[in-house]
């Protein structure tokens, strides 16, 4: 294939370079994949409706997040062990996003020490937010440590992931056995992953650990740093998290990776939306693979928008700079579908830009 062009691309020729086990992992959803299939699907589902003839002169995708600018409305999301895809791993996607200035969040279960990845993202002058994505661990003495680490690093943000108390079903991945090469590691656990779900005596062991509001009400006691919740679906849980001091909700179905058949998060938004009811910003991943998909993620109210896996197929192809051409493919889409639908701005975008199919 000569140069890519767009992300699909992108994911073509990683595949090429990536072993199938580490691809199931990496890229694999939960049982049936349908939710991973939809989240796609469901952008591809709506449609724009351009306004023309619109001043457009001096526009810009500025966007700022929690008291910090953004060069783009665009964040990587927190991906466990990078070094999968790549021997720099979380070091490139991390300078990738910090060069083009958008925001990156970076795993509990990085392969790449937190200190490591701030150090490299805080070299660049015109860098976004950073962000320490965090599971709660059994042991708080451990996620204190981990907490009290991320704020000493300069981690800008807590995003407590709220939608995995246990791993999904993933079905590709446990039929090619996949182990983690020796040399990859969820560097911040020492003890590493409490093993996958297993089904019987799941909620007498697991489950038992699992968060609950209470821990939201601890963590919040032992940081300073605001707390977004990753992996809302459901209203009344973003109206929640909200009343509990959440700085910010991101609607997620993790990417179609632990409960398969959860709407996509395009359908998922607009409710979220109108239940936070402007109190905090609502974020969105999940199947983003266009700047048109982000633009229509904006209509619909989101503040931002989280890029996964297509991140890890530009890592896997070239490192930081085919992390960084993914994001940067995404942006230009972005521009372009602002400039044609009519928009100076981001806060021009608005829900009569999009409509469902039918
Ligand atoms: C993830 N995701 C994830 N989320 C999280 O909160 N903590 C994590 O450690 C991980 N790890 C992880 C690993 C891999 C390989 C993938 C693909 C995803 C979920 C991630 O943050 C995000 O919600 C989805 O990936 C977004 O969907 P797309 O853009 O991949 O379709």
């Amino acid at each position: 294939m000569t140069e890519p062009v767009t992300l699909a691309d992108h994911e073509r020729l990683a595949q090429a370079r990536i072993d199938p086990g580490a691809w199931a992992y990496l890229f694999g959803g939960a049982a049936d994949e349908i939710t991973l299939r939809d989240n796609s699907a469901a952008w591809q589902r709506l449609q724009l409706r351009p306004r023309v003839l619109r001043p457009l002169a001096g526009g810009h995708t500025r966007r700022t997040l929690l008291g910090r600018e953004l060069a783009h409305p665009l964040l990587v999301a927190p991906m466990a062990y990078q070094r999968l895809a790549h021997p720099q791993g979380e070091r490139a996607s991390a300078l990738a996003a910090a060069v083009l200035g958008l925001g990156y969040v970076l795993s509990t279960q990085a392969s790449v020490p937190l200190e490591e990845v701030a150090h490299l993202a805080h070299r660049e002058a015109a860098r976004g937010p950073l962000w320490f994505q965090l599971y709660l661990q059994p042991d708080r003495a451990l996620t204190r440590s981990l907490v009290d680490r991320a704020e000493a690093a300069g981690y800008e943000a807590l995003v407590l992931t709220v939608d995995a108390p246990v791993q999904g079903s993933r079905d590709q991945e446990r039929r090619t056995g996949f182990q983690l090469p020796p040399g990859v590691a969820a560097v911040h656990l020492p003890g590493g992953i409490a093993p996958a779900a297993g089904g019987a005596g799941l909620c007498a062991g697991l489950a038992e650990y699992s968060p609950t509001w209470e821990d939201l009400a601890w963590l919040r006691s032992v940081t300073r740093l605001p707390i977004l919740l990753k992996g809302i679906t459901h209203p009344d849980d973003a109206r929640l998290a909200v009343d509990h001091g959440a700085a910010g909700v991101i609607v997620s179905n993790h990417g179609g990776r632990t409960l398969d058949t959860l709407p996509a998060t395009a359908a998922l938004l607009p409710g979220i939306v109108a239940a936070v009811e402007g109190r905090a910003p609502v974020l969105v991943d999940g199947g983003v693979r266009r700047g048109t998909d982000v633009f229509k993620a904006l209509a619909l109210g989101a503040s931002a928008v989280l890029l996964g896996r297509p991140v890890l197929h530009g890592l896997a192809n070239a490192g930081a700079a085919g992390a960084a051409q993914v994001l940067r493919l995404v942006c230009d889409e972005l521009e372009m579908a602002m400039v044609l639908c009519g928009c100076r701005t981001l806060d021009d975008i608005t829900t009569e830009h999009v409509q469902r199919v039918g």
